[in-house]
């Protein structure tokens, strides 16, 4: 029996992140961050100036980008075509102009397929916003992982101002109010909950608790003698 597949599924903020790493590092399972995948795409439209109303371009450009995630000693990195884009893809205006392009159907399709490729074999923890309601609808364990917007703007405000970049908490909040309504109002895979996902409401709650809760969970899925 192999091992599962976890789907992490959440608005921005929710602490998907952070949980989705300490818990793959927890089991040995692998990372993929899809989030990360559609940052990427974002970052070579921006690069190429290329209009999102070019659906043809932006299709192309999907079809020629290389993306991987490299364990480092420093934790994990992202890269495209080889280059490191940790950090350029964390950009806020590459996080809106990334709502945009990840509405687009065949961005979504192209991501899509190379997220079922990546995750196939089991042993993995997906993040993103349509893991287990589209790109892994069998997936053995779902979680959604919730908090208040404000709670969200707070922490996303935090990591950016950590990050060395010139923020302001209350646009902060906004912008991610902005992106909740673009990712949960769109009409291609918009952001939803799915019914047999495991809601965790992360306002208040810290890390530990949060992935305690999550390891308990997953520790009744998995297959006899796996992780013991
Ligand atoms: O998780 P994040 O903030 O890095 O996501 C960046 C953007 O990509 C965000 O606007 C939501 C979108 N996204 C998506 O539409 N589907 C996913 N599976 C993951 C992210």
């Amino acid at each position: 029996m192999r091992e599962p597949i976890i789907a992490i599924d959440g608005p921005s903020g929710a602490g998907k992140s952070t949980l989705s790493r300490l818990l793959a590092e927890r089991l040995g399972f692998t990372h993929i961050d899809t989030g990360a995948m559609y940052r990427c795409v974002a970052l070579a439209v921006d690069r190429q100036q290329l209009d999102l109303a070019d659906v043809a371009g932006v299709t192309r450009l999907c079809d020629n980008l290389t993306i991987d995630f490299l364990r480092t000693s420093a934790g994990q990195t992202v890269h495209l075509n080889g280059e490191d884009i940790s950090s350029a893809i964390r950009q806020p205006h590459i996080s809106l102009l990334t709502s945009r392009v990840a509405a687009i159907p065949e961005v979504r399709e192209a991501m899509v397929a190379q997220q079922r490729e990546m995750g196939q074999k089991g042993g993995v923890v997906l993040e993103g916003r349509d893991i287990g309601s589209v790109v892994f609808p069998d997936a053995e364990v779902k979680f959604y992982l919730s908090a208040s917007a404000r709670e969200r703007g707070r922490r996303r405000f935090e990591e950016l101002r950590l990050a060395g970049q010139s923020v302001d908490l209350e646009q902060t909040i906004a912008e991610v109010e902005e992106r909740d309504l673009a990712d949960q109002g769109r009409e291609h895979s918009p952001l939803v909950q799915p019914e047999d996902a495991v809601l965790i409401d992360s306002t208040g709650l810290d890390i530990e608790q949060v992935l305690a809760r999550m390891l308990d969970y997953v520790a009744a899925k998995r297959p006899q003698g796996a992780g013991a």
